[in-house]
């Protein structure tokens, strides 16, 4: 859960900046970032590894949260980052991010998202599927142009998390089957194919997970696999890739473990299966995205209108919703809120705050204990840096919100408030 620091006043502040403020320069709804956050997970992740003495790659996910100022960010603490669009690739090249520490990932990536990757000289393609591997090999044969590449493969591992967010099982839309051979049939082809240099197996087997045993379980498979390649095959994958999926703590009675003993656990298997069958320990590749920026920022609103059904329950309105924060109507996610310019006042308050959206799934937390609101509030969900303001729409005709970064006491906008007229800027009167 974010960090609550408070000023004299009782006003949140983030990255040293008083919340009040930030509502008042730039406006509501507004993502505020705390940059030196996204730091500290990334520093943090980078020391488990060192410490393990294992060589290891960090991607960001960026579909968590991808723009400008991010990419650059991520660039200057010099990790990876993968993408899963030419939108995503686009703007981290607009972003002067290096291209070869850049990752393709997506189960229908386009010959136009390949060209333009290749186009790039993009670091590494995770191909999905039969169909984008024989697109991918006659793209490279046709430009003469060598690529590395992975493949993306479902262990077969229930990782216990929503059912939208969870990927490894078998019955899923992403990657190549391990159990009927479709990860062996796709190496060999890469194998035969003389412009793709294929790196190793990448897998990712979902989102928000509390639990080491998906983790290490998708490990112990896909070593099995490299293993097996090695025997098979004679090839030796230099990499393997465990994707992302690390939970953050969203709520007070939820309890997930550090990233540290997820990571911890999948060094361990790695490292001692590697020795086990005597195998050269491959480069841990992994991808986080929520566990880098989730607990970075804050989405913050402005009170409006109250309904009080006696018995019942009592809500708030606030200026935003399941626009700049679709996940409480998309998984149930829950979240923490606070009033934040009355952070010294008791919290006894009972209310749900609703969003302005029409619809009624259109609620952005239940039962909240917040100090005695009123109009013209300022109300901060908590932990929204991650699929919050990536996952934003124009739904009701909202112009999308606005993002800043903080850090010492500083802001930054990196994202402009959506206006009105971008709103109807791609549109087109009748002749
Ligand atoms: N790698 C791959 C291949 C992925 O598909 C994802 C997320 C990640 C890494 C990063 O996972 P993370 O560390 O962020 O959990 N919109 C949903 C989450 C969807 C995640 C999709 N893939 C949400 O708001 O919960």
């Amino acid at each position: 859960i974010s960090e609550r620091q408070v000023n004299e006043a009782g006003h949140l502040l983030v990255g040293g900046v008083d919340t009040t403020q930030l509502a008042k320069e730039y406006g509501t709804p507004l993502f505020a970032y705390d940059t030196s956050i996204i730091r500290r997970q990334i520093t943090h992740f980078k020391a488990i590894f060192e410490k393990a003495n294992v060589k290891y790659q960090i991607s960001y996910a960026s579909k968590a949260f991808a723009t400008l100022a991010m990419y650059q960010l991520i660039n200057k603490e010099n990790i990876h980052c993968d993408v899963v669009s030419e939108g995503e690739l686009y703007t981290a090249k607009q972003a002067g991010f290096p291209m070869n520490k850049v990752s393709f990932h997506g189960n229908n990536k386009s010959i136009s998202e390949l060209t333009f990757a290749l186009d790039q000289n993009i670091g590494c393609i995770i191909i999905d599927n039969f169909y984008e591997l024989s697109l991918l090999d006659q793209l490279t044969q046709d430009r003469k142009q060598k690529v590395d590449v992975m493949i993306r493969v479902t262990p077969g591992i229930s990782a216990h998390t929503h059912e939208y967010i969870s990927t490894g099982q078998e019955d899923s839309k992403f990657g190549f089957d391990l159990n009927s051979g479709q990860a062996d049939q796709a190496l060999e082809q890469i194998l035969a194919a003389p412009y793709l240099n294929m790196l190793g197996a990448h897998c990712h087997i979902g989102s928000q997970i509390f639990a080491t045993a998906g983790f290490v379980g998708a490990a112990d498979k896909m070593m099995h696999l490299l293993i097996d390649w090695q025997a098979k095959f004679n090839f030796t994958a230099s990499v393997l890739n465990l994707g992302g999926g690390f939970g953050i703590q969203y709520t007070d009675d939820e309890n997930p473990l550090a990233p540290e003993t997820f990571i911890s656990a999948i060094i361990e298997e790695v490292k001692q299966l590697s020795s086990k069958n005597n195998f050269p320990c491959p480069e841990i590749w992994i991808e986080p995205g929520r566990s880098i920026v989730g607990s970075a920022a804050i989405s913050l609103y402005t009170v409006g209108s109250s309904k009080s059904i006696p018995n019942i329950r009592d809500y708030i309105a606030v200026d935003g919703g399941m626009g700049d924060n679709i996940r409480p109507a998309l998984y149930e996610a829950k979240y923490e809120t606070v009033l934040a310019n009355k952070m010294n006042e008791p919290a006894n308050s009972k209310v749900s705050v609703a969003g302005k959206y029409c619809e009624s799934g259109d609620m952005l937390a239940w039962d909240q204990m917040l100090a005695k609101p009123t109009a013209g509030d300022l109300l901060a969900v908590l932990d929204t840096g991650a699929y919050g303001y990536s996952m934003a729409s124009n739904y009701n005709r909202n112009p999308r919100p606005a993002v800043v970064f903080c850090e010492d006491g500083k802001s930054q906008l990196v994202v402009k408030r959506e206006s009105l007229a971008d709103i109807v800027k791609l549109d087109i009167t009748l002749n």
